[in-house]
């Protein structure tokens, strides 16, 4: 049975722009593949905390500590959204952009599942990722536009989404973006209208995946 993981980033609830793309691509999975199994992860609004002085020490230690052998506070909340990242076949990130980058919210949940020894090893060749790669689809909602002839201003999201989970194994990026979202009524329709021809003509050509995280593999 196929599992997908919702990452929703945004602090305005149910008046997200990007958890309604993100949910929108759900529904679009969904579709391919009705038996399908998901958990919503929330983590917009201060739903996860940052990084605690025993999770910052053991991140900074050469060696495996007490922290990582008896997880507590972030140690144990990090192994909690690891395992919750294992599980699945896909991966639905639904973030905004806040001042040219991810907003806080998102960079709390990658500094708990973004960890040495866990699910990436420091080597001598550079860092090697330990999770298995899947889909990762990502829903960007911005203010102002960053991508085209009509962006004013830098993305430095994207670019680091893609090498921080690079990190970790996860490779297989899709960004779907709305932008321009503060400029004007007739912006936002017209990039909702972009958006949603986007995706469906994404996943009209979307195979049905062969494995899912129960298959067996040789
Ligand atoms: C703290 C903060 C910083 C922001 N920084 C940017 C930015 O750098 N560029 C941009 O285009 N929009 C920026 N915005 C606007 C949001 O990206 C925009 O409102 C977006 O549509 C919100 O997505 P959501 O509806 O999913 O929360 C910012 C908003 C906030 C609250």
């Amino acid at each position: 049975m196929m599992k997908i993981l919702h990452v929703c980033c945004s602090s305005r609830g149910q008046f997200s722009e990007s958890c309604r793309i993100s949910r929108k691509i759900i529904e679009l999975l969904r579709a391919k593949e009705p038996s399908s199994v998901l958990t919503n992860r929330v983590i917009g609004g201060g739903a996860i905390a940052h990084i605690d002085a025993s999770y910052a020490s053991a991140l900074g230690a050469t060696e495996s500590s007490f922290a990582e052998a008896f997880p507590m506070g972030s140690m144990s909340r990090s192994e909690e959204l690891i395992q919750e990242l294992e599980r699945s076949d896909y991966v639905v990130i639904g973030t905004p952009m806040h001042n040219f980058t991810v907003p806080s919210a998102l960079k709390a949940w990658i500094d708990h599942v973004v960890r040495v020894r866990r699910t990436f090893d420091s080597t001598t060749e550079g860092y090697v990722g330990r999770l298995r790669d899947r889909p990762v689809f990502v829903a960007v909602s911005s203010g102002g536009r960053y991508s085209g002839e009509r962006a004013r201003q830098p993305d430095f999201l994207t670019p680091y989404l893609r090498a921080i989970l690079g990190v970790i194994g996860l490779n297989d990026l899709t960004v779907f973006s709305i932008e321009g979202t503060a400029l004007g009524r007739d912006a936002v329709v017209e990039a909702r209208i972009k958006t949603d021809q986007a995706l469906e003509e994404y996943f009209r050509h979307l195979p049905v995946r062969p494995h899912c995280s129960g298959d067996v593999f040789p």
